[in-house]
């Protein structure tokens, strides 16, 4: 219809000029602000990381003292918050609680929601880094069952949502500082990819002037689903489901090929990347070195033996199907001691800062219009209407 292209899943379109996140998919490439993933999965920190996503460079050593000790006088929530956990059945999925108590949360802070006013858009900023872990240990300690404990500052932002999930009201936290620098660095590789559902919902509910914690709420539910972020917890029970049905890799990958029941390879596959995503390549590195400290684990074989048959297949080649960021992820989760149900919400801790940087973004750059895309119209043309006795 007239001037109005087709594009299902928006596939050619860009939405927006960015100057956060850079993506080569066929050759493989992802830099955050120019810096590439590897590099900063080597050296930097998530606070690092997120303060490059946010505010476009490197921090020196004093600004990022700065930034750090202002996140750790925001972990705490405004006490009246903790009803609202009692509110969900034990059973909730912890993603729906989070993205709940995101919107919640912003009717706390009703005097900075004007996206216009750049202090109340830094305030916000704070708050949602600061409280969102908080928030998410929350809604895990609920579903087990367990008292809620208050962020010890002496910590880290990692580290004390470490304390907060896994910690108990008496007894001393023995903190594993490799597996707080696992996590670090699992939410380094998570922090922004450039224009995906999740991070686009974001956008587009922010281009009408919503808040910041609206936009981050939506961003939450987008990211739910098992073809966004809710991977990680279906390879886990995919590969779960292959080692009790026996092991065999064959056979399962021969389901895929024949989509029988719409069975997918989950963790493969991927819009933008049509080779191998650089961030899976530094997850498979970590789970090795994980797990020869940890110990052997027969799924981490039979991701691998999944992952050499899909790559030598010609179905996966002709599509160009790789490993994404998932195909490792829940393996390392499980490990930690998270349950499946809590995997998305480390995805969302992780993307936090690159959904705020990219609001940001969007609300400071005057060419920015609401979003409202089109349609082609296919249902029935002009007809009258009946009475129901003559239908
Ligand atoms: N297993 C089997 N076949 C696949 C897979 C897969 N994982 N992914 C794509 N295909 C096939 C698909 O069936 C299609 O085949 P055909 O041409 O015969 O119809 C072809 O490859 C092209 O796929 P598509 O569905 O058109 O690709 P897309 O860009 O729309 O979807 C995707 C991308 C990530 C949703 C998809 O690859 C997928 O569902 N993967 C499994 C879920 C997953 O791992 N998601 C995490 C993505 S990375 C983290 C994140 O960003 O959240």
């Amino acid at each position: 219809t007239g001037d109005t292209t087709l594009d299902v899943g928006f596939v050619n379109t860009a939405s927006c000029q960015s100057e956060i996140t850079y993506i080569d998919g066929d050759a493989g490439i992802l830099r955050y602000r120019g810096y590439p993933i590897e590099q900063l999965a080597e050296q930097s920190s998530f606070l690092e990381t997120t303060y490059l996503l946010i505010y476009g460079e490197l921090p020196s050593a004093s600004e990022l003292e700065a930034f750090d000790q202002r996140l750790r006088r925001h972990t705490l929530l405004v006490e009246d918050m903790k009803n609202f956990f009692d509110g969900f059945p034990r059973d909730a999925h912890p993603m729906s609680v989070l993205s709940s108590a995101v919107s919640a949360l912003g009717t706390f802070y009703q005097d900075s929601h004007d996206p216009h006013d750049a202090e109340a858009v830094e305030i916000s900023t704070i708050r949602l880094l600061a409280k969102i872990p908080t928030i998410a240990s929350y809604a895990f300690r609920k579903s087990q069952g367990q008292s809620l404990l208050y962020p010890d500052n002496d910590f880290n932002l990692v580290e004390n949502f470490l304390w907060m999930t896994f910690g108990q009201p008496t007894e001393k936290y023995d903190l594993d500082p490799d597996l707080a620098k696992a996590l670090d660095l699992l939410f380094i590789l998570h922090a922004d990819h450039e224009q995906n559902c999740s991070t686009s919902t974001v956008r587009l509910v922010g281009s009408s002037e919503a808040n910041l914690f609206n936009a981050i709420s939506a961003g939450i539910h987008a990211l739910s689903g098992p073809l966004h972020g809710g991977a990680n917890s279906a390879v886990l029970n995919m590969l779960g489901q292959i080692h009790r049905d026996g092991g065999d890799v064959k056979e399962f990958v021969r389901k895929v090929k024949n989509k029988e029941q719409g069975v997918k390879l989950m963790g493969f596959g991927h819009r933008v990347y049509k080779n191998y995503d650089p961030r899976a390549a530094i997850v498979k590195k970590t789970a090795h070195e994980l797990f020869e400290k940890a110990g052997h684990n027969p799924l981490l074989d039979l991701a691998m033996e999944l992952e050499q048959t899909a790559l030598e297949d010609d179905y996966f080649v002709e599509r160009k199907l790789y490993p994404n960021v998932d195909f490792y992820t829940g393996l390392i989760y499980e490990s930690m001691g998270f349950p499946s149900n809590m995997f998305t919400v480390l995805f969302a801790i992780g993307r936090l800062p690159g959904w705020i940087a990219q609001y940001r973004e969007m609300i400071n750059d005057p060419a920015t219009k609401i979003g409202r895309p089109r349609q082609v119209y296919i249902g029935e043309s002009a007809r009258d209407y009946l009475p129901a006795a003559q239908r």
